[in-house]
């Protein structure tokens, strides 16, 4: 049997579930209710790290763990496959995918990035000389897959800087141009791109589909759109992105318990077909989707789940759309709240932000180093129940230059990222807020007091 015909792959007829019209909405206590199992009186103004999970979608994962505790065989043989496949159905349709058999269901972003990798690395092992180009702020965990599947088999890499603080999407896209020529240079060819669409850490929404664009018309052989913060916090169309391999966790902005990520591989991409998962078990050579639903005995519950989210979305005004949008309304808002107390700016313009702010901090902090910045972030954990993580830039042209961010009493070294999910509250940003300002009052030697 052709392995696109193969049933397990998933097909057509598998449709997503039409949003219900309601008009009584999740109220305020049914809410708390859904995140009563989150820590009392901490400030989690991070979901962007490790996500949320809400008690029904929880009450569904454990009803579908005791379905195959009761019994293993019948679950296997007749439960897990087309449940799987009705999961990857509602996610080819959120984000507009040509056909299921497109979209496989991973653990998260660095299995993704090791199942893209590794293909890509066997293409370099015959093409030493040819190059990747991603971005000098690509996550760490990627950034050592590239050096541990690509560099190995003899590619260079192309580091591009990230404009930050960043006022419009002009200055990304320009310094990315920069960077293709770079890596064009003395006759290489640019195999592979790496681009975020929401970058980790400083955090700003990249124009993927414009730098996608130019990787196409500049010769790029493959892209790999790293978008693991994209799913629940941006709309997604990977039509329209075009790119060959897009990836999001599903665990971080939509709901889903740890951890299960979305896998799309561009069918017409010809290398598709030779991309495996990394695990290797019965399924291998059954085409990946196929693959990745059985590597082994394993939990596969998180997977499962992907309709019980959908009926704790749809419980809000506007399903997931409108929940996106009122995140991301209420980060800026924060975030400009924050930024005028302390009398700093935001890393960048509201436009170029999800649900995911960078907030300028006081200088007079001296968040002068990564340490400083870890420092930070562990003393408002431990000291002042607020879970944010710290960034610090470095000055990038010299402490005297008219273009580095400032506020009245020197550069601003330090930014906090701050989320914003459905169960945050205006009282986790005046904690995180009265916080900071008690950290300059009360602390008489501010540098390498917390
Ligand atoms: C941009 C980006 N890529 C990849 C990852 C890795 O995700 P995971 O730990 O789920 O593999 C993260 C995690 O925060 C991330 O922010």
């Amino acid at each position: 049997m052709d392995k696109e015909e193969d049933p397990r792959n998933g097909d057509d007829h598998v449709t997503a579930t039409k949003k219900p019209k309601l008009t009584i909405f999740i109220t305020e206590s049914e809410l708390r209710s859904e995140f009563s199992h989150h820590g009392a009186g901490v400030a989690r103004i991070n979901n962007g790290s490790f996500g949320c999970c809400p008690g029904s979608v929880l009450a569904a994962q454990r009803s579908w763990q005791l379905r195959f505790l009761q019994q293993p065989d019948h679950f296997y043989f007749s439960t897990l496959r087309p449940n799987l496949i009705r999961s990857r159905a509602l996610i080819q349709t959120l984000i507009n995918a040509h056909h299921i058999d497109e979209v496989s269901l991973v653990d998260n972003a660095t299995t993704a990035a090791a199942i893209v990798l590794q293909q890509i690395g066997r293409r370099f092992a015959h093409h030493r000389n040819d190059t990747v180009i991603m971005f000098r702020c690509a996550f760490p965990a990627v950034k050592k897959s590239i050096q541990a599947y690509v560099t190995c088999a003899g590619a260079s890499v192309v580091e591009v800087d990230l404009p930050f603080p960043v006022s419009s999407n002009a200055e990304i896209i320009a310094e990315f141009r920069k960077g293709l020529s770079t890596a064009k240079s003395d006759g290489r060819k640019v195999r592979l791109a790496i681009i975020d669409h929401i970058t980790s850490m400083p955090s700003v929404v990249i124009p993927v589909r414009e730098l996608v664009h130019i990787c196409r018309e500049e010769g790029v052989e493959q892209v790999f759109v790293d978008a693991a913060h994209a799913i629940g916090s941006v709309s997604i169309d990977v039509q329209q992105i075009g790119a060959d391999f897009y990836v999001s966790n599903l665990y971080k902005w939509f709901f889903a318990p740890p951890s299960v990520a979305f896998l799309y591989c561009r069918k017409s991409n010809p290398s598709s077909s030779e991309t495996h998962h990394p695990v290797v078990s019965h399924e291998y050579g059954n085409g990946l989707p196929v693959e990745s639903s059985w590597i082994g005995t394993r939990d596969y519950t998180p997977q499962l789940v992907v309709p019980a989210i959908m009926e704790f979305v749809n419980r809000f005004e506007g399903g997931s759309e409108g929940i996106m949008r009122r995140n991301h309304e209420e980060v800026v808002r924060m975030g400009k709240m924050l930024a005028e107390a302390w009398g700093t700016s935001l890393g960048s313009p509201p436009e170029m932000c999800a649900s995911m702010v960078m907030v300028g901090l006081p200088s007079k902090l001296h968040v002068l180093s990564d340490d400083d910045a870890t420092r930070l972030r562990s003393h408002l954990r431990d000291k002042h129940g607020v879970e944010v993580p710290i960034f610090y830039r470095a000055p990038k042209n010299g402490e005297k230059s008219e273009s580095e961010p400032r506020d009245d009493h020197g550069l601003i070294t330090g930014y906090a990222r701050i989320s914003h999910q459905v169960y945050n509250r205006i009282e986790d940003y005046y904690k995180f807020k009265d916080a900071i300002n008690r950290i300059l009052l009360e602390e008489t030697s501010l540098q390498g007091c917390f």
